[in-house]
Order: C-alpha cells, then structure tokens, then sequence
C-alpha cells in the first residue's frame, strides 16, 4: 500500500512538473500526425508561410478552429470554417514551435470588413523590409464564393505582430487567390499568385516598401490552371511548385524553373517521389524553406486538408533535397532535421 501511494506520490509530481515548466517537446518531425505546441495545444497555422529572422524561424498560418460546413449554391465542394486570422509560433529547431499569438486578428462585429470571421482568410506569407523595418505580410483575402478574389497587406514592427491591416487590392488590376512571396537575394520581393480564375499564376514584382504590386509582372503557365504556389532558389536559379485545381482535394505537383523570376518558366515533373507521390503525400504545398546554414536543402511545407472537418487539417513537412540536378521530395514516416 505504502509503495502505491509513494508511485501515486511520484506520479502528481511529475505532472505538477510537466505543467509548471509547461514546455512540451516534440522527439521528430512526423508528417500528417497532430502536431502541439510547446504549451501541448494542437497547431493552428494551415496554408502557411515562414519567416527567418535573428535566428529564430517564425511560421504563420491560416487559423481553423470551429464547425467545417458547406457554402450552398456553388458548383463544386466549397467547405468552410469561420476566418479565424492569422496565427504566428516561433522556433528554433524547426521542431518546437511557441505560441505568438494571433498575428492578424479577425473581426467579430462589421460584415463588410475584409477580416470578417464571414470572409475566407488564406495562405499568408510574411517577409522583412530592410529599408523600411516592416514586417510585410500578404494574403488571400475572399468572400465564401471565392469571388473576391483580392490580396490584402498587413505591417507590424516585430514578427509576431500584431499586424495592422492596411487593405486589400485586385494587384495590377486581377483577381488573386492562393499566393505566397519571395523575397530574392538583391531584396526585390514578388507576389505570385493565382489569377484569371485561377487559369494562369501571376509572378508580380513588390515596390520597394512591399507594400504594392510595381506593375512589373509575368503571366506563367497559362491555362494551366496551377495554385498552393511555393518558390525557391539554389545556385542562382528559380524553382516553383505548384499543386493542380481539385479544391481541398489532393493532386499531383508540378515544380517549375527559370534562369531568371520574371523570365521564361519550364515546367518539368512531379517531385514527389514514392507512394502516394502523385497525390502529394495526401497534401497540397504552400512554401519551401531553405534551411539556414545548409546548401541544397529545404524543407518541402504541404497542408494534408480534411475538407469535411477543416479544424483537423494537418501538416505533411518533409525533406527537398538536389540529387543528379533533380528535385526530390521523399516521404518519411517521421524524420529529425538534424539527422539529416
Ligand atoms: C484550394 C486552395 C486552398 C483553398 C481551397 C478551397 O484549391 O489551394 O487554399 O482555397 O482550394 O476549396
């Protein structure tokens, strides 16, 4: 009895000092499990974008929280959740993410308000202005019938916001549904997004604060009819990945390159190697990141979409790596940057 209530004893501490120092660690990066943050809340940041600066990654994504229902009247499967804003973690490792906050908050009361939890809010991407000491951020911002179609453009002094919501445009006067940025090596920065509902990518070069399409810009594969796009660049050349149009519903990728980003775009094949390599891994992509410090490694970023159950939607990360000049995304059960 006595040693019961000693192992009863040990087991309260452990908790009261699993609770106390409240930091929850993840042992290895496992695509398509539910991923916690260091305080052991499930992550909530889908469709998202990351940001490198002073040493710590920071990733910000789509919030889906609450009942997934389906938008009456269109003509293909349009399920939603309420716009819950932008969330924004921050980590180290790539492994252990920290709860910022909510970067973009959404509003509660004014319908007519682009941040509406009435709206569609997707796909932000946040980059630093040197020039200006602003974090830029871009996003999809839609009605529920995906008419809208407009990007809108936030700032905030720190990374984890909050970010002021400046507005949204039609950029060089079209339509813009998914999207993310690049920012090159010179500082020039880019819009690329789907546009012409959604037939063609939009490849939009930033004035100088990031703040505005220039009017610069190239239409890429056109008629194609690509989105969830995600650029890179190794070796001076740019690649773009870019999944199919099936709604939540997943397809195959196409990675894309050029010598020059507003230059001629050849599309080339599937990275995605394996099984289920040619339905991504049961996922659509949203950014590539260069891992700091590494040549000729990236981690591939995809969202595995539960489009009756949007909340539960998970995160399929995995390793792109060059081999014989070819593109490769592997899958992996569960795998460690480190080891890699
Ligand atoms: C996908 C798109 C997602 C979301 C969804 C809505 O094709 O990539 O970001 O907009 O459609 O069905």
């Amino acid at each position: 009895m006595k040693r019961y209530r000693f192992g009863i004893f040990l087991l309260i501490l452990a908790l009261v000092g699993i609770s106390c120092t409240g930091y929850f660690k993840n042992s290895a990066i496992v695509p398509g499990e539910i991923w916690n943050d260091t305080d052991g809340n499930l992550i909530n940041a889908h469709g998202g974008g990351m940001l490198f600066h002073d040493g710590k990654y920071y990733w910000y994504g789509e919030i889906k929280e609450g009942k997934t229902w389906l938008v009456p009247d269109q003509n293909w499967e349009c399920y939603r959740v309420n716009a819950g804003g932008v969330s924004c973690y921050s980590s180290k490792n790539l492994q252990d993410w920290k709860y910022e906050g909510a970067a973009l908050s959404p509003n509660l009361t004014d319908s007519a308000n682009d941040l509406h939890i009435s709206k569609v809010l997707e796909r932000p991407k946040v980059i630093y202005n040197e020039k200006t000491k602003k974090f830029v951020m871009w996003l999809h911002v839609d009605t529920e019938d995906y008419l809208y179609s407009h990007a809108g453009v936030a700032t905030s002094d720190k990374p984890e916001g909050p970010f002021a919501y400046l507005g949204s445009t039609l950029p060089n006067k079209y339509t813009s549904r998914d999207m993310t940025l690049f920012k090159d090596e010179d500082g020039k920065a880019y819009h690329i997004f789907a546009s012409e509902m959604n037939a063609v990518m939009h490849i939009s070069l930033l004035t100088d604060d990031y703040l505005q399409s220039s009017g610069v810009e190239r239409r890429v594969f056109i008629d194609k009819n690509r989105e969830a796009p995600a650029m890179f660049k190794n070796n001076g050349k740019y690649y773009l990945i870019t999944s199919g149009c099936t709604g939540w519903d997943p397809n195959e990728a196409s990675l894309a390159s050029a010598d020059s980003i507003l230059g001629n775009w050849k599309e080339m094949y599937n990275p995605c190697m394996g099984e289920k390599g040619d339905k991504t891994f049961m996922a659509q992509s949203t950014y590539v990141l260069p891992i700091e410090g590494k040549t000729d490694y990236y981690i591939f970023m995809a969202d595995r979409w539960n489009r009756t159950n949007l909340e539960d939607s998970r995160y399929v990360w995995l390793p792109l790596v060059f081999r014989n000049d070819s593109v490769l995304v592997e899958w992996k059960d569960s795998w460690k940057l480190l080891s890699q």
